[in-house]
């Protein structure tokens, strides 16, 4: 494989794209779209989000303490690029592109009622990088659409429809798995359905073949 190098450009690909809802003091709300998000502790839970301090909703975030992180369909994919290239300075996106918001429960910032997944955070830190400034954030509660939990409460974020970001490009997540945590080194094969049909397993008969032939030498 031969390989070009890329220097001055952070080429981690793809990423998750998301909403990020805040409401300031004077109770004006505003929604904005992030890439830079990540998981970054499961103990406390908390995520990360990287803003720019010209965007207005650092300006919100960065008073209040908190922001709620949505998780956008396939179907608002045009909403989400949208929420992304126009300011709340300008325009009112949330008026703009329909939403219906919804009171957060442990946080002031609404959440967006159309996204299936809403993340309430509080800001715990601040860290100054550069361009961006890094929040991280204990996630306080999150709202799950009951569509996406089967009879055992397992959450199925496959059936949501959710998008991904890749270089300057939004794509659809496939809804089938082609590997599982552990899958490759469990016990009993768990491959998934889908992926099994490719797997070629060894057959049976070239097995008892090739076990002759050694067979055959020893005699
Ligand atoms: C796909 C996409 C991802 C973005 N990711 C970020 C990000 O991670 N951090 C950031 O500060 N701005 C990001 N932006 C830019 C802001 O969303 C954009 O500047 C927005 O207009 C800011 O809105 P506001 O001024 O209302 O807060 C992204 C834009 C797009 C389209």
């Amino acid at each position: 494989m031969s390989k070009n190098i890329f220097k001055g450009s952070v080429v981690l690909n793809p990423v998750p794209v998301v909403l990020v809802t805040s409401r300031n003091k004077e109770h004006k709300n505003n929604v904005f779209t992030v890439a830079w998000t990540g998981t970054v502790c499961t103990k406390p839970p908390m995520l990360s989000i990287a803003i720019r301090p010209e965007r207005l909703s650092y300006e919100f975030i960065k008073e209040t303490m908190e922001f709620t992180v949505n998780l956008p369909t396939r179907k608002l994919t045009k909403e989400t690029d949208y929420c992304g290239v126009r300011s709340g300075r300008q325009v009112d996106k949330i008026k703009e592109m329909n939403f219906t918001l919804k009171e957060g429960k442990e946080v002031n910032s609404p959440y967006i009622e159309e996204c299936p997944v809403n993340i309430e955070c509080k800001v715990k830190s601040i860290i100054p990088l550069g361009t961006h400034d890094l929040f991280l954030a204990e996630v306080v509660c999150s709202h799950i659409d009951q569509r996406l939990m089967d009879e055992n409460e397992k959450i199925h974020f496959e059936w949501a429809n959710l998008i991904a970001y890749s270089h300057g490009e939004y794509f659809p997540i496939p809804k089938t798995p082609i590997g599982k945590f552990g899958y490759s080194v469990a016990k009993t094969n768990s491959t998934p359905k889908a992926e099994n049909k490719s797997i070629k397993k060894p057959k049976k008969s070239l097995k008892n073949k090739s076990e002759k032939k050694k067979r055959k030498k020893v005699k």
